[in-house]
């Protein structure tokens, strides 16, 4: 942000800034280049050629085909084609008409899920998870029925950080044939993005989690498995996702996963170092508070808190005011004084679940910025305690 006060901004799991490498690839695609990806002329020729290409880094980076990939208009929108898609595509079939998920996806899946069960008549298990939000993948086992269509984990959670056992996940899913997609909207440029290893069959990513722009995003879809999509119209992405296609988002999204990758093995470790002194520094000067999430099992840039009889809401403006830039919990769920429907599934206590905070880092944060919070914080929860 411009003028005199220097902000510190700790939402990147909110969505992070577009990287000036990805928007000067993107640009000629605004200008000269701005023809439409169907056209038979050369404008057409051009567009469909940087779209061709940008699929093609993007199958690099993932290690699989370019024909895997289907362009989206969002993270949200990859996972609604996922979801609905293989569940009516089993539906026509007469595959099947049942679902496993978890209580903590993100309500891409959580109310696509419920979607299907509502008007479509699908049955749905929901894994539990444990106080670290972690599922257990024998309870993945023990869901999978015979008429099974889908098993749906999020790769790693965006309000508490945890990660997510999808080798063993995968695993289990792949020996008992039923197709396995997970969210990993959070992971990409955070963790590594091993389709085969861990048995994936559709993955979800979003372009502005990654330092790309916001409305566009993707889901790999393993070559053979079927699709029905919600969305009809023309043949673009081979029909999975009609409409013309963002050629300039898709070209912004190769570039900034090409990007993310590159640099993922350095920056995780250097965001670990600053997420664990950040977590140290206020666990250990703010009474009456805990981390959320799993202590070693999460996203490197990842720190979640809980305060106990403090909303989590008046944090998040007091920060503000101390020009700090933080959430509660996700940003799609703030306004609400429920305590999350994450930590409730993790048992987290009423009185601790309203007062959640969530500082998620990202390139622009360096050490000082997390002494920053460490200085500020305390007193605003003192402050805020005293209030009653
Ligand atoms: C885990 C997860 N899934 C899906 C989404 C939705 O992505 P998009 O904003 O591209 O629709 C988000 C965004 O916060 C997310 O964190």
């Amino acid at each position: 942000m411009s003028g005199e006060k220097r902000y510190i901004y700790l939402d990147h799991s909110a969505t992070t800034p577009t990287d000036p490498r990805v928007v000067e690839a993107m640009a000629s695609y605004w200008n000269d280049e701005f023809g439409n990806s169907e056209s038979a002329h050369a404008f057409g020729r051009v567009a469909a050629n940087g779209l061709e290409q940008a699929r093609q880094t993007v199958a690099d980076v993932l290690n699989c085909h370019a024909s895997e990939i289907v362009f989206t208009g969002s993270g949200t929108e990859a996972d609604n084609l996922a979801l609905r898609g293989v569940a009516w595509a089993a539906r026509q079939s007469g595959h099947g008409c049942h679902i496993v998920t978890t209580p903590i996806e993100h309500h891409a899946v959580g109310h696509t899920v419920d979607q299907l069960h509502d008007l479509f008549g699908f049955e749905v298990t929901r894994v539990p998870v444990d106080e670290w939000g972690r599922v257990n993948p024998d309870q993945v086992v023990a869901a999978i029925r015979p008429d099974t269509v889908l098993v749906s984990v999020v790769m790693a959670n965006n309000e508490v950080g945890t990660v997510q056992p999808m080798v063993k996940i995968g695993r289990v899913c792949r020996e008992r044939g039923v197709l396995f997609h997970t969210d990993a909207v959070q992971a990409a440029g955070r963790l590594p993005l091993e389709l085969d290893d861990i048995h994936v069959d559709l993955l979800a990513l979003s372009a502005h989690k990654f330092y790309g722009p916001k409305g566009v995003g993707l889901l790999y879809v393993r070559r053979g498995v079927s699709l029905i999509p919600a969305i009809t119209g023309g043949d673009h992405e081979r029909g999975r996702r009609p409409g013309t296609v963002n050629v300039a988002g898709a070209v912004g999204l190769a570039t900034a996963l090409r990007l993310a990758e590159q640099e993922r093995v350095a920056e995780s470790a250097r965001l670990r170092h600053l997420r664990d002194r950040l977590i140290e520094g206020v666990l250990s000067s703010i009474p009456e508070s805990r981390l959320t999430g799993h202590p070693t099992q999460r996203l490197c840039h990842h720190a979640s808190f809980a305060f106990r009889d403090v909303e989590g809401e008046s944090v998040v403006v007091a920060l503000d005011l101390e020009g700090i830039a933080a959430s509660s919990g996700a940003a799609c769920a703030e306004g609400e004084l429920e305590p999350a429907a994450i930590l409730t599934a993790m048992g987290v206590a009423p009185d601790w679940g309203t007062g959640s905070l969530r500082l998620t880092l990202g390139r622009s944060n360096d050490e000082a910025d997390v002494e920053r919070v460490v200085q500020v914080l305390p007193p605003i929860i003192e402050q805020l305690r005293s209030r009653g």
